[in-house]
């Protein structure tokens, strides 16, 4: 499992926090959330919600202003891919992978979990 995957942790090892309308994330859209101090992307793929850091384990690029290819984020700086369902990196130049966050659907809502 990649490193930092955070995906499969209880809910007692995590913060769940409201992030917004399942509704309205539309497939393929993405929504950029502040949690403390974490700077997250949300995906809807396909009608699944994903939520990796929004930095590049490269040299900080903005991943969230990158393409989505199928699972994969591709930073905008250099080209690095990152799997967006746990944060597994896939191609150079980036070598770490990215923070991948727990979601969840709650009444309708997206929440994000951080690690406690
Ligand atoms: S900063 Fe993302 S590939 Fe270099």
């Amino acid at each position: 499992m990649p490193e930092f995957t955070y995906t499969h942790l209880g809910p007692k090892e995590v913060d769940f926090v409201a992030v917004g309308a399942a509704d309205e994330l539309a497939n393929g859209q993405r929504l950029f959330v502040e949690i403390d101090d974490y700077s997250i992307l949300v995906f809807n793929i396909a009608g699944e919600f994903f939520a990796i850091g929004d930095i590049c384990s490269h040299d900080n690029g903005p991943l969230g202003d990158g393409e989505l290819e199928g699972n994969e984020v591709i930073c905008p700086r250099h080209g690095a891919r990152f799997d967006v369902r746990n944060g597994e990196v896939k191609a150079l130049p980036a070598v770490v992978d990215i923070p991948a966050y727990p979601v969840r659907v709650v009444d309708g809502q997206i929440e994000v979990g951080v690690p406690v």
